[in-house]
Order: C-alpha cells, then structure tokens, then sequence
C-alpha cells in the first residue's frame, strides 16, 4: 500500500486546476504545488528589472539569481520572492499577459522543472500546470486533464475578478485566455498537451467539489487497493 502518491493535474487556463488542487491536496493531507506562480514569479521579475522576454540568456541568468519559494501560510500558500511576498503581484494582468513569454524558453522551462521534482521528493504531492503529466511527474500515480469551453473559463475569471471588486471585459478575457492557451500548446518545448496516460474531465458544467470528488475517487482507487 503506498499512501504518498504524486497528483498531476494539466489543462488550459482557467479551467480549475489550482482551485481543485487545493481541494484535493487538502483532503489527503498532500503538499500542494503551483508551477504557475513559479513562471509569474520570474516574469515579475523580469519584467521589474526590464530584461526583454525573448531574451533567454538574460531570463536564465535572472532566474539563476533569484529564490523562488511556495509557503504555506494561514491564509493559503504564498509565493516568496527573495523573501519578499508576491502572491498578490504576480496575478496582475500585466504578468498575466507577459507570462507565456517567458515559459516558453526551453532552458528557463529545464531549470523551473529541477527545481519543481526537487519540491516533490518521498511525499504525497499535488501538483498544477501545463506539462506536469508529460514531463515533471512522468510517474504520477494519477494524472488529470481540466478542460472547460472558453467561455466558461472567461466566465469563471470574470466572477472572480468581480469578487475581488474590479469590472473587467469579458470579451478581453476571452482574449487573453486563448491567446495564452495558443502560445502554451504551440511552444516547442514541453506545451500544453494532455499525457497520453491522463483522465480528461471536462468541467464546463461541474462544481468545484463535483471535480474535486471525481479526481479523489481516482486516488482512492490506487491508495486503497
Ligand atoms: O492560473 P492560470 O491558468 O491563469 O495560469 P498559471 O497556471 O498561473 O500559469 C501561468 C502561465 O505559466 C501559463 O499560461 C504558462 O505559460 C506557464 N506555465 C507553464 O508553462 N508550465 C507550467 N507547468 C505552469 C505554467
Ligand atoms: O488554476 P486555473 O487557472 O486552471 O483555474 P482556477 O484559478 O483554479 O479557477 C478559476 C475560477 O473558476 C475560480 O474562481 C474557481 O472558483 C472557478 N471554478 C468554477 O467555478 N467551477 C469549477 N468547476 C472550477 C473552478
């Protein structure tokens, strides 16, 4: 019986890959892992510091100099950036729009993915982001792909943006959404693919915890046996 399996969960933007995780995470007692906030995390800087994001030399020098840390805090998990707390900053728009940018470097993606299987070592792990199936847990136990439509994903943005007290364009989000799934499955390195080994759940019409519960299931299936 092995009770600390590794938990991939892929899929486009938006589609609840970090809402579930948390979920998920939770409910066994896993660490979970935002591979995300650590490709924010370096595009805020980048950005901060003017470095041009086709510039893969200047980025990996960058990324080489800068300590990336997800904490758990009482109020969640908490991105620190050479000890300064970005959790709040690396999900602006700015970041957002820029991001893709930057992960699209082989090199950058190489060294973000050291650093991510050496958070995942001998524990139970829950892990999201787009090439977590394919190629930082090859041997996750349990590999999902989140897929919803377009629509329902500007739509989940959209609400939570209003709940945070900003209006923003549903049809800007729509936007940003495909173009960022666009460069994310198109880049040569690592893109935005299900794993040929991974369950497809589609949310368009599922609560958080209906998605929550299917992807339990499938780990109950392999913790119990
Ligand atoms: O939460 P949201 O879907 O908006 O994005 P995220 O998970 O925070 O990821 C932001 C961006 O980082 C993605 O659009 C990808 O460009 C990149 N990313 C990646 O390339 N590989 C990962 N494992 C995770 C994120
Ligand atoms: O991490 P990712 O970008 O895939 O998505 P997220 O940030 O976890 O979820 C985006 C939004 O969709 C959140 O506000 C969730 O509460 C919401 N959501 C939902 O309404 N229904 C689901 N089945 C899953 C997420």
């Amino acid at each position: 019986k092995n009770n600390a399996i590794a938990i991939a969960i892929d899929g486009p933007a938006a589609a609840g890959k970090s809402t579930v995780a948390k979920i998920v995470a939770e409910s066994l007692s896993y660490i979970y892992i935002d591979t995300g906030a650590m490709y924010r995390a370096l595009t805020l800087k980048a950005i901060e510091e003017n470095i041009q994001l086709d510039d893969e030399n200047s980025l990996i020098s960058l990324l080489e100099r800068t300590d990336i840390k997800l904490k758990q805090s009482e109020a969640g998990q908490i991105i620190i950036v050479d000890d300064m707390d970005v959790t709040a900053e690396i999900r602006s728009q700015k970041v957002t729009n820029h991001v893709s940018y930057v992960a699209k470097h082989p090199i950058i993606r190489e060294e973000m993915v050291k650093r991510q299987q050496s958070f995942a070592t001998n524990l139970g792990v829950v892990m999201d982001g787009r090439d977590i199936g394919t190629h930082v847990l090859p041997n996750a136990e349990v590999k999902i792909f989140l897929i919803a439509t377009v629509e329902e994903r500007a739509k989940r943005r959209y609400e939570e943006n209003s709940k945070k007290g900003y209006y923003s364009d549903m049809e800007e989000l729509k936007q940003e959404i495909e173009q960022r799934d666009l460069i994310d499955s198109k880049r040569e390195a690592s893109p935005l693919i299900k794993a040929s080994d991974a369950s497809e759940i589609d949310t368009t019409s599922l609560s958080i915890n209906q998605v929550a519960q299917r992807i339990l299931a499938e780990v109950y299936k392999i913790i119990h046996d």
